[in-house]
């Protein structure tokens, strides 16, 4: 299959996934939790990811699929081609709001972004993208991020990390909620790369993101020139999960030396 039939392909697939999101509303949804009280998962999630590995083992069955609730393969390298699906990022607000959640995609080849697709499914709005091909918000190309100084930035950011935590300097937390024009927090990793690639904020910062939560917008963030790395400066790992700030290029060097110093970089 070339491109342009994978990103047909891949779009219908999105589409079909975000119509059984949807219709999922009009039933009970069952919640449980995973790690912690907070960290919530339901049959939705799990079945979403299900719905498209089926599809990916059917019609690729040499591609390999990372994916969030384990329905996927064992991932331990990057070889080949390799689906990173997060079914619904958000799960909270999708179980609480039923908006502001997101279909999350990225797939990679030897380990380098090929395409990213994110789908706000309440909002029917799907911004992908191709490498070297453009990033995309419906079918509207997706500008270069245009210069921009920190005082004039709104930056997307877990309000935990505005708490003391052991990854970095709380004063200088303080200092960047102070600096810069508005903080944002809409707890979708995903939906807030796509709102940087979009322009609609300038920064976004997350303290542990995995990497389902990322390999889509990581693709997306590339094409219009967003910085994305870990809070040392460091390239990101897609095998684990990790600290994460991605940028407008033009304050992401200033983000990290002035306001993001890892305590144990
Ligand atoms: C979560 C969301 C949230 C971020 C968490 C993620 P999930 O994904 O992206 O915004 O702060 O770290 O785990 O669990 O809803 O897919
Ligand atoms: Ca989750
Ligand atoms: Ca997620
Ligand atoms: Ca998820």
């Amino acid at each position: 299959m070339d491109q342009h039939a994978m990103d047909r392909y891949i779009k219908s697939m999105i589409k079909e996934a975000g119509h059984r999101i949807r219709n999922s509303f009009l039933s009970d949804i069952s919640v449980d939790t995973k790690a912690h009280a907070n960290d919530l998962v339901t049959n939705v999630d799990k079945e979403v990811e299900q719905f498209f590995i089926r599809h990916i083992r059917e019609d690729f069955p040499t591609h390999r699929v990372f994916g969030e609730e384990g329905f996927g393969d064992n991932i331990e390298e990057l070889s080949g081609t390799v689906w990173l699906l997060d079914p619904i990022d958000g799960t909270m607000n999708f179980v609480h709001q039923r908006r502001n959640f997101a279909i999350s995609l990225g797939i990679y080849e030897d380990g380098v972004g090929k395409m990213g697709y994110i789908y706000d499914v309440v909002n029917d709005d799907l911004y992908h993208a191709i490498e070297g091909g453009g990033a995309y918000y419906n079918d509207e190309r997706l500008m270069p991020l245009f210069e921009t100084a920190i005082n004039e930035s709104i930056i997307g950011m877990n309000a935990m990390w505005a708490t003391p935590n052991r990854f970095v300097d709380h004063e200088a937390t303080i200092r960047l909620v102070h600096d810069v024009r508005g903080m944002r927090s809409y707890g979708s990793a995903a939906l807030e790369l796509a709102y940087l690639a979009s322009g609609r904020i300038d920064a976004y910062i997350s303290m542990r993101l995995a990497p389902w939560d990322i390999a889509g917008g990581m693709v997306m963030a590339k094409e219009v020139g967003a910085v994305a790395s870990t809070f040392s400066g460091g390239p990101i790992n897609l095998l684990e999960s990790d600290t994460f700030v991605a940028a407008n290029p033009s304050i992401h060097g200033k983000l990290i030396n002035e306001y993001i110093k890892p305590k144990h970089p």
